[in-house]
């Protein structure tokens, strides 16, 4: 794809967010914010007996980039375990969103999945003391290339 083609697939993503929205009675829900410029996003996340993802929504507010990523990350987790979650790396969403286009955003591109991961590793000791993860916990960004 070329620059534009990546920049109308990002427009599509925030224009028309797929899985926006909360879960009722979730099983994990993390808040993530960027204290670059106060977005927000939050991941509502059910898992089954293997805590492996079933559904996964976002809600939130910030810039294009960020929104679309939320999007495109509750597309790409459903099916994975919460620790294989904790071992994606970014390169999946900059390589959907195109890496010459977020190159320079990547705070924003990938806050979700920080936000995300953060919560995976959080959650089995909540389970661990029979408790689901479903006080929102806000978490500092850790990337810190960019
Ligand atoms: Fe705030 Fe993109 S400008 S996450």
């Amino acid at each position: 794809m070329d620059r534009q083609e990546y920049i109308e697939l990002i427009l599509d993503y925030f224009n028309n967010p797929r899985n926006k929205g909360s879960l009722d009675d979730p099983d994990l829900l993390v808040n993530g914010g960027n204290p670059g410029c106060g977005d927000v996003v939050t991941l509502y996340v059910r898992v089954d007996e293997q805590d492996r993802i079933t559904e996964c929504k976002f809600e939130g507010h910030g810039c294009t980039i960020s929104m679309a990523a939320a999007s495109l990350v509750t597309e790409l987790v459903p099916g994975k375990t919460l620790t294989q979650v904790q071992h994606m790396d970014y390169g999946e969403i900059i390589d959907t969103f195109g890496r010459e286009v977020v190159q320079s955003r990547l705070r924003c591109a990938t806050l979700a999945l920080d936000t995300l991961q953060g919560g995976a590793r959080e959650y089995p000791s909540r389970k661990a003391m029979g408790q689901k993860l479903i006080q929102p916990i806000v978490l500092a960004h850790t990337l810190l290339t960019e």
